[in-house]
C-alpha cells in the first residue's frame, strides 16, 4: 500500500466511524493502531495488537417479551472490520419482522431450538425453511427475510454478517418503512383504506410476539435421510467432519453451498488437551464464537508482536487475515467453536506443511540447527494435535 492508498484507507475508516457517531468511542484509535505496524519502518516502534476478544453473551443490547439480541460490531469489537455478529433468542411464535440488510449478507447457525424463515429473492421466488440445532442459513445482501421461533422452548442462534460496520439495530424493517410513508402513498401501494393503515405499528417492531404456526415440518425418524443442502439452508452438523488426532472440524465453503458467496463457515471441536497447530489464512480474517468449553488463542502479528487471549462459552474471537495463530484447548470438557472466514474458499497454510516443503539444508541454515534436529521437524500438517 503506497502513501496515497494508506491515506485513503485511513480516511475511509475515519468516515466509516464518523458515520456511526463512534469517533469519541475510541475504535478509530484501535483501528489506526492496528494499521500502523503494516507500515512501520525498522526505526518505528510498532503498536501492540488490539483486543481479540469480546464477551457478546454478557451484553443486554435488546430484550423484550418476545426475544433478545446482543451484537458485536466495530463499536464493540473494533478489530473486526470485516465481520459482525449477533446472538439472538426468539420465544415460541416470536417474529423477527420482515426486513433486509442493505450493507451485509446474513449467515446463521442454530444453537438451540427451532426457527422458520421466509426469504424473497430478486427473481421473484420465495422460500420457506425450518432450522434445528446444527443447521445454517445464508441470505445474500438485500434479500428480504423473516424469522420465527417455532418452539418448544426458546430458539437461540448466532448470526454473522459480512461487514463489521453492520448493526442489527439499523436494518431496513417493513414497519419502519410503512409508518414513515405518507398515508396516501401507503394506501395506494398496499390497497388499504386509511382506517386500516392507522392500525399499523407506530414504530419499527423489530422483534415482536406471534403465534406458533399450526403446522410444523416433522423431522424424519432417520435424520440423515434428509438432504443436507437447500437453496438457503445447509445442515453443517450433518456433514462428515474432518477428523484429526485431537479433534474434528465441520466446514462448508461456497463449492458445497453455492449461495454462500462471502463466507466459509466451520465448527471445530477440540478434545481436552488438544492443540490447533500453528497456521495462518492467506486471504481471510477468522471470526470465532465459543459454543462451549475454554481455549487460549495466541496470535503473531510481525514485529515480534504476540497477543494471547483466553476464551470461554459466549466469547467472540478474531484473528486478522494473514496473522499466524494457534489455539490451546483448556479444561476437562471438549471445546466447541463456530468459525467464519470472510472468503467463500477456505485457505490455510500450516507451519508444518511449510517446513515439509523446504530442503533440509535451507532449514538448517535458516535456523542454525544440525541435520539430526531438522529430521525431527514435522513434514505435514496435523490440524488438531492431541494431548501430549
Ligand atoms: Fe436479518
Ligand atoms: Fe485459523
Amino acid at each position: 500500500m503506497n502513501t496515497d492508498q494508506r491515506r485513503c484507507y485511513i480516511l475511509y475508516m475515519f468516515k466509516s466511524f464518523s458515520r456511526r457517531g463512534l469517533f469519541q468511542a475510541a475504535p478509530l484509535g484501535a483501528a489506526a493502531a492496528f494499521l500502523a505496524p503494516q507500515h512501520a519502518t525498522a526505526q518505528e516502534q510498532p503498536s501492540a495488537i488490539p483486543s481479540l476478544k469480546f464477551d457478546i453473551e454478557s451484553q443486554t443490547h435488546f430484550k423484550n417479551e418476545a426475544g433478545s439480541a446482543n451484537e458485536a460490531t466495530v463499536a464493540e469489537f473494533p478489530i473486526s472490520q470485516s465481520i459482525a455478529g449477533v446472538s439472538m433468542r426468539l420465544k415460541p411464535g416470536a417474529i423477527r419482522e420482515l426486513h433486509w440488510h442493505a450493507l451485509a449478507a446474513e449467515w446463521a447457525y442454530m444453537i438451540e431450538g427451532r426457527v422458520r424463515t421466509t426469504v424473497v429473492m430478486p427473481n421473484g421466488q420465495s422460500a420457506i425453511d425450518e432450522f434445528g440445532p446444527g443447521d445454517t442459513w445464508y441470505f445474500p445482501r438485500g434479500h428480504g427475510h423473516l424469522l420465527q421461533g417455532l418452539g418448544p422452548g426458546e430458539a437461540h442462534f448466532l448470526l454473522g454478517f459480512d461487514n463489521g460496520h453492520f448493526s442489527e439495530f439499523g436494518t431496513f424493517s417493513i414497519t419502519d418503512w410503512i409508518t414513515n410513508t405518507p398515508p396516501e402513498i401507503a394506501s395506494r401501494v398496499l390497497n388499504l383504506p386509511a382506517s386500516v393503515l392507522a392500525k399499523f405499528p407506530k414504530k419499527e417492531v423489530y422483534i415482536g410476539p406471534g403465534e406458533v404456526p399450526k403446522t410444523i415440518l416433522e423431522e424424519f425418524r432417520l435424520s440423515s435421510s434428509q438432504t443436507s443442502q437447500f437453496a438457503h439452508k445447509y445442515r453443517l452438523d450433518m456433514q462428515p467432519p474432518h477428523v484429526f488426532e485431537g479433534g474434528m472440524e465441520y466446514i462448508v465453503q461456497q463449492k458445497d453451498f453455492p449461495i454462500q458467496t462471502t463466507f466459509t463457515a466451520a465448527k471445530m471441536i477440540l478434545q481436552p488437551g488438544a492443540l490447533r497447530e500453528m497456521h495462518w489464512h492467506p486471504h481471510a480474517d477468522e471470526w470465532q464464537y465459543y459454543l462451549s468449553g475454554q481455549a487460549r488463542m495466541t496470535v503473531f502479528g510481525s514485529h515480534g508482536r504476540i497477543r494471547t487471549e483466553e476464551y470461554k462459552k459466549g466469547n467472540v474471537g478474531f484473528c486478522p487475515q494473514g496473522y499466524g495463530h494457534y489455539i490451546e484447548q483448556m479444561g476437562d470438557q471438549p471445546t466447541e467453536l463456530l468459525i467464519l472466514f470472510n472468503h467463500p474458499e477456505f485457505q490455510e497454510i500450516s507451519l508444518a506443511n511449510w517446513l515439509g516443503g523446504n530442503p533440509s539444508s535451507l532449514l538448517s541454515a535458516n535456523f542454525g540447527i544440525p541435520q539430526d534436529a531438522i529430521d525431527k521437524l514435522p513434514k505435514k500438517e496435523r490440524g488438531i494435535i492431541r494431548r501430549s
